[in-house]
């Protein structure tokens, strides 16, 4: 038996015992869980044209039609990841052109932070706007105020869907789930909430169609509009109305609270941690002084920052595992016959706390990722944003999130507890993803 109360700590028994690759049975689904870099990497890499499906009784698949990036299999997603990846990198993810953008929601967050004058500081609803603004820009080539109740509303959606457990849990691998009276797994109310958010993205849709020009590509719809354009007399197609109101829930969905929770599960760790604050506003103020926000072009002179980046996506990765991968045919891997049929999970918490790779992996050291010379090492043996082909889409945008709004809250602020003699707990909640408990923080300028 499984305690799916608490899963990390139950496939940690689970690998320990076990070793590298165990499996069990939910309904008659065999769940295949691999653990450990060497055959995490051995695996996904060798059989990725096996491994790369999302499997049928995967919930989402079922909620989002098979369609949009996430949840799509076969040409329709190699076609459209394809394309989201080419447009995502014209926009600029990693690169500086995109910076810009993301600035203007790090100032937004610093005047929030600023205007708490050192009080506590309940950060995480400006946090959500400005994370969620930065999707908006990109996808939706619109922004909206902290006060804007309609992006709220569809944020508070997309909350629920990632704290509700029973999507990590059984539900998610039961096809019949749905139709248990009572709802007790929450698919129809999933359903229900997707919806509405779809709702929301055909009438952006729509309102892009009645301005669209193919010359002026402002976002994600705009390109996407032109491609569908250009794709308009093939049969084939996938470029349709449904698949860009999918990606772009997608791009939300997959893109929105993974980072919010990573940056408090940064600001968490900082808390608990002023010297490791100190090093790094050191590092800032000696490299590139206090006059400008750190630019994304400057990365390369803060190896200490990046170190306490990679770190914390070590010690506290939202995603202690990738989300269910497909077997479309049978696979002979290591002595395994890896089922068709079967759902593989990827423990990348196992990598994380590999105590040969990482000593004292209860430990959070920076320390682990630079050199003797204080150079940046070792960002790879972790595997915070997936492995094989399903690797997350926007890894790009997403480190640069975490640079840009980090290190300037770190160049102007010292980060408090909200009570010096009562540190907020480091334990999480696995929910979609794994997030920390409510905390509020102490905002001291610098300036
Ligand atoms: C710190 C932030 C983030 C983390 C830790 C993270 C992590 C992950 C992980 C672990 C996966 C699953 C990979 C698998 O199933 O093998 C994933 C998938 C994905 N992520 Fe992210 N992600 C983050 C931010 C983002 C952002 C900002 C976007 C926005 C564009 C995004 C878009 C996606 C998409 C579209 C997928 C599905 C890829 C596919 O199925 O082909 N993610 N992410």
């Amino acid at each position: 038996m499984i305690d799916t109360s608490n899963l990390m700590t139950e496939f940690d028994r689970l690998h320990r015992e076990y070793g590298d690759v165990f499996c069990f049975v939910v309904g008659s689904n065999p769940i295949i869980v691999v653990n450990g870099s060497e055959a995490l990497r051995d695996l996904f890499i060798k059989e990725a044209d096996s491994l790369s499906i999302r499997p049928a009784t995967f919930i989402l698949s079922k909620i989002a039609n098979w369609k949009g990036i996430v949840a799509s299999n076969g040409n329709l997603w190699k076609e459209q990841r394809a394309f989201a990846h080419k447009t995502l990198k014209s926009f600029g993810f990693g690169k500086q052109n995109f910076e810009s953008q993301i600035h203007q929601e790090v100032d937004i967050f610093l005047r929030c932070l600023g205007n708490s004058k050192g009080q506590p500081i309940d950060f995480v609803a400006p946090l959500k706007v400005c994370i969620a603004n930065v999707i908006s820009s990109m996808s939706m080539g619109k922004t909206y105020g902290l006060e804007d109740n309609r992006l709220m509303v569809i944020m508070e959606m997309i909350e629920w869907l990632f704290a509700d457990a029973s999507f990590r849990g059984i539900a998610a691998y039961i096809p019949f789930a749905k139709h248990i009276p009572g709802d007790p797994f929450h698919v129809k109310k999933r359903e229900n909430i997707i919806e509405d958010i779809l709702n929301f993205l055909r009438e952006v849709v729509e309102d892009h169609k009645k301005s669209f020009d193919e010359d002026k590509v402002h976002d994600y719809i705009d390109a996407f509009l032109k491609e569908q354009k250009k794709m308009e007399e093939d049969p084939e197609s996938t470029f349709t109305d449904e698949q860009l109101i999918q990606s772009v829930r997608d791009f939300f969905v997959a893109g929105y609270e993974s980072t919010v929770q990573t940056l408090r599960w940064i600001f968490l760790i900082l808390i608990h941690n002023p010297d490791v604050q100190i090093k790094m506003r050191n590092e800032i103020e000696s490299r590139i002084g206090n006059s400008r926000k750190p630019s994304w072009s400057q990365k390369d002179q803060l190896p200490y920052c990046e170190a306490v980046i990679t770190e914390c996506l070590r010690y506290k990765g939202v995603g202690p595992t990738t989300l269910p991968h497909g077997v479309e045919y049978d696979v002979y891997w290591n002595g395994y016959r890896i089922p068709q049929g079967a759902v593989v999970l990827a423990n990348l918490r196992s990598v994380a706390y590999n105590s040969d790779t990482f000593p004292e992996p209860n430990k959070f050291d920076p320390g682990r990722f630079l050199d003797d010379e204080g150079n940046l090492k070792g960002q790879n043996l972790i595997m915070p944003f997936g492995i094989g082909r399903r690797i997350c889409l926007g890894e790009a945008l997403a480190r640069m999130e975490l640079f840009l709004f980090l290190t300037a809250v770190i160049q102007r602020f010292e980060l408090l507890p909200e009570d010096n003699y009562d540190l907020p707990s480091l334990e999480g909640k696995l929910g979609t993803i794994y997030a920390p408990l409510p905390f509020k923080l102490r905002a001291i300028s610098k300036k």
